[in-house]
This record gives structure tokens, sequence and C-alpha cells, in this order.
């Protein structure tokens, strides 16, 4: 890679974390309506940045959601040309009392950078844009074509985002997908993620009675949907941690030996992974090791529960409704439809008729899986090593992206994921963020990846 372009990266670390810190600044949580306006404001300034770093045309375009930025550089004809996807939206805040520094004041501590959104997924994001400007500002050029996509809804299930891509095939042509929005296996191990799951969500919510009821007066009369939900969530999984949900693993594709040995390579040790969580004891499904469960199998999970009386002390009541919200993390090649078709004929058959029941679909997607001899992947791998010093392992995520099965589906483009989070980055939970030398490494990388992505035949 040329000089100037890696002079321009290490010459100005704490410039680029300045920047960072005005895009953290804008609370563009996707989830909360009175956040909107920042959301947009937030497409703008990615907008205007990416203008700024020299790129030949950025826009926004309006969707019945957010909008979604799209930006170009086109100056390299009969070259390569790369989709960049991101997201610029975050997950909310809450609980705030636990932030030891402003979500939205991004803070230097310990050699990372504090604020929400700064690993998931702005941070990632904006290492492009620095990776980019370096050879726009320097060079004048890129090695490659390079698209932009950035959305405002992942956090929310993208609602609009498949409608856009199945309506801009032209716009959005390309050779390859790239996103940063993942994590590296752990510290001082850079990756490369070929694998997502998929996801299918509901809420459900049981109503007893019309009214709250004296537990005295009442108890024992009616039932009380708490306890009916309780029952209900109960028999989603066995206790050797099997999902008990009819027709579930039909579709499910197994790992073969092959793919259960590269597993066994990782540098995994689930006795301190226990204890960094500070879990007393690991739980899941029988027959599969603890990096199988959370990446390459199924799971259904509660992740919210709420009924009755949950304030100090002591009310006797008896709760009129209870609710729920379940997903399920799935796996290739569980399709999220049908899966959720098997939840919803479950859930109606196994709750009791003494309860009424309202299920609602919220979103899912597809889980994704790709081949590792392709050779962006291949060249990913020589760019990462040029950054990190260190060539990647291979890994699969637990978590969900469901635009990747989409690119593929859609476009018929194969992805590649670089992602430079570290598994402790707390995505989504109070304290979130961005390991400083993973970002500046991560600039480097993904410089020496587009010019890696032009070299291919
Ligand atoms: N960046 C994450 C996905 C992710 C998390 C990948 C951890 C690898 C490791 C993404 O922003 C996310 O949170 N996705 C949601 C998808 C959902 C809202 C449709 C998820 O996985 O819950
Ligand atoms: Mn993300
Ligand atoms: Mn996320």
């Amino acid at each position: 890679m040329q000089t100037p372009v890696i002079d321009f990266i290490n010459t100005r670390h704490d410039t680029f974390i300045d920047e960072l810190k005005t895009l953290l600044a804008i609370p563009s949580v996707s989830a909360l309506p009175e956040h909107a306006g920042d959301v947009r404001r937030c497409a703008e300034w990615c907008r205007d940045e990416l203008i700024r770093i020299g790129m030949q045309r950025a826009e926004i375009n309006e969707t019945p959601g957010h909008p979604i930025v799209y930006a170009e550089w086109l100056g390299a004809p009969g070259g390569k040309t790369v989709l960049f996807y991101g997201h610029y939206d975050v997950q909310p805040v809450d609980p705030i009392d636990l932030w030891q520094t402003p979500p939205f004041e991004a803070t230097v501590r310990d050699g990372a950078l504090f604020a929400r959104g700064s690993a998931d997924d702005k941070g990632q994001v904006f290492m492009h844009f620095k990776a980019l400007e370096a050879y726009l500002k320097t060079v004048g050029a890129l090695p490659v074509n390079f698209k932009i996509l950035l959305e405002g809804e992942e956090e929310v299930g993208s609602k609009n985002l498949d409608e856009f891509i199945a309506s801009h095939k032209d716009l959005l042509a390309a050779d390859v997908v790239l996103i940063s929005d993942t994590a590296m296996f752990e510290r001082g191990v850079p990756s490369i993620c070929y694998g997502l799951r998929g996801l299918s969500y509901f809420q459900i919510d049981l109503r007893g009675s019309n009214t709250d009821l004296h537990s005295g007066q009442f108890g024992g009369g009616v039932v009380n949907p708490a306890m009916a939900l309780a029952n209900m969530l109960t028999q989603l999984k066995d206790r050797s941690g099997r999902i008990r949900i009819p027709g579930f693993y039909d579709d499910v594709v197994d790992l073969t030996e092959a793919e259960r040995a590269e597993f066994k390579k990782l540098p995994f040790n689930e006795k301190r992974w226990a204890r960094e969580l500070g879990a007393p004891k690991l739980f899941g499904e029988t027959g599969y090791s603890t990096l199988e469960r959370i990446t390459a199998r199924p799971t259904v999970e509660i992740n919210g529960l709420l009924s009755g009386f949950t304030g100090e002390g002591a009310k006797t009541v008896l709760p009129a409704v209870a609710m729920a919200k379940v997903s399920m993390r799935l796996v290739p090649n569980q399709h999220p439809e049908k899966i959720g078709d098997l939840f919803e004929a479950y859930i109606r058959d196994i709750a009791p008729k003494s309860v009424e029941l309202k299920l609602t679909r919220m979103h899912g997607g597809k889980a994704w899986k790709a081949s590792l001899d392709n050779p962006y992947v291949q060249a990913a791998g020589r760019a990462i090593e040029f950054g990190f010093g260190k060539s990647p392992v291979y890994t699969r995520e637990g978590g969900s992206i469901p635009v990747v099965a989409t690119f593929q589906d859609i476009l018929g483009l194969p992805s590649v994921l670089f992602g430079v989070g570290l598994p402790d980055d707390r995505i989504h939970a109070p304290n979130e963020k961005l390991d400083l030398d993973n970002f500046q490494r991560g600039i480097v990388a993904s410089a020496k990846l587009y010019e890696e992505f032009s070299t291919i035949a």
C-alpha cells in the first residue's frame, strides 16, 4: 500500500477519535419515536461526511421509516466494485444509571472509547470512512469502485431495507459486499465471520380477567395469567436444552465432523468464559460445546417478562395480564416464516383455555453461512494480517444481520464480514465501548482490504 495512505492514517489517530465523537454524540436510537429527528440528523451527518472525505455522490433516500444513506465513488472503471453495508442507528441506552459516563458523550478510558454505538456499529462504519478518506485525500483515488449503503433501522428489524435493495438492483450492483458489524474472537485474535444466526421474534400477551383482582378474594377461582405464562414458557425447552416446538429442528443443517473439528481448534476456554460472565454453571443443549451452542445451534430465549406487582414490599394481587417477549435464533436452513408458524401453532396449543391469548410477530431474518474458499474472503485474510500482524481465525457468530442473506438472495452477492469489536464490548448494554487499538489497526486493515480486493482476477 502506498506510503502516503498509511502515513495519513498513522498521523491522524487523535483527529479520527475526535471526529468519531461527534458522530457518537447524535442519539440515533431507531426504536424510540422521540429520537426520529436525531436518526435523520445522523443520516445527514453521514452524508455530509462522505462528501467531505471525497466520495463522488452521497444522498439520503426516504423510506416509510428511517432514511437510508447511499454514497459512491466510481472512479475505477473496469475495476472491482465493493458494496459496503453498515448501520448508523443504535440501541436504546437503558438502564441509564449503569453508564459510568453519559452514553452520548463519548469518553476515552483504558484505551477504549465508551459510548452507545461505538462498536455497534458507528465506530466500525467510521473506520471505513477514514480508510476511504486516507486514499481520497492523498493519492486521490480508491483501488476499487466503492458503494456505501447505510441503514437507520438495523436495530429494529430492517423493515424497509429489503424493499430498497430489491428496487435498486442496478444502483447496488457490485462484486462483493463488505460489512464491519461483528466482533473479533478475542483480543489479539483478528477474525473473519463466516456465519450468522437468523431470528424470529414474538410477543405473547395473556389476559385472565378484565382487571387486577384481590388475590384472597379471587385467588384459586380463576387462572393466574402469570402462572399460565410461566407454565407455557417452561414448555419451550426441555431439561437437556432441546427446543420442544414440534418440527423446529426439521430443516436444521447439522454440523459436519470437519466443522466440529474446526470449532475445537479455536482458543475457547469454557471455564474462563463462565467466570467472566459470572455464571455459576453453564447450560445448553446436550451433546454440543458452548461455542457450537452459541453460534451454530438454534435456541429460544425469553427476552423480557412482565406481570403483576414488582415494586418493593408485598402486594396481594392477582394480575389481569402477563406478557413475554420471546425470540428464537435460527441456523441454516431454518426459515423464519416457517419457524414462526410452528411457534405460533405450539403456543396456541399449549395456552390454557382459561386465558385470552394474543400473539404478535415482531421481526425476523434468515441465518447465513459463507463458503471460505471465496477469493474475497482470502483477500480479506491477507489485509487483516497486514493490519493486525496475525492471520485471522474464521468464526461463526450467534448474532444476526438479516440483510446478509438478502444480499445473497436478491443481489447474488457474497459477503465478507470483517469486524473489530471485542466480545466484552457490551453492545446493546450499558458502557458499550470500542477498543482504540482495534479501531486504528482496523483502518489500516480496511485500506489494505480495498487494495487486496482490487488484485483479484
Ligand atoms: N451487530 C449486531 C449483530 C451481531 C451481534 C453480530 C453480535 C455478531 C455479534 C446487530 O446490530 C444486531 O444487534 N442485530 C440484531 C438483529 C435484530 C435486531 C434483527 C440481533 O442480533 O439481535
Ligand atoms: Mn450492528
Ligand atoms: Mn446491534
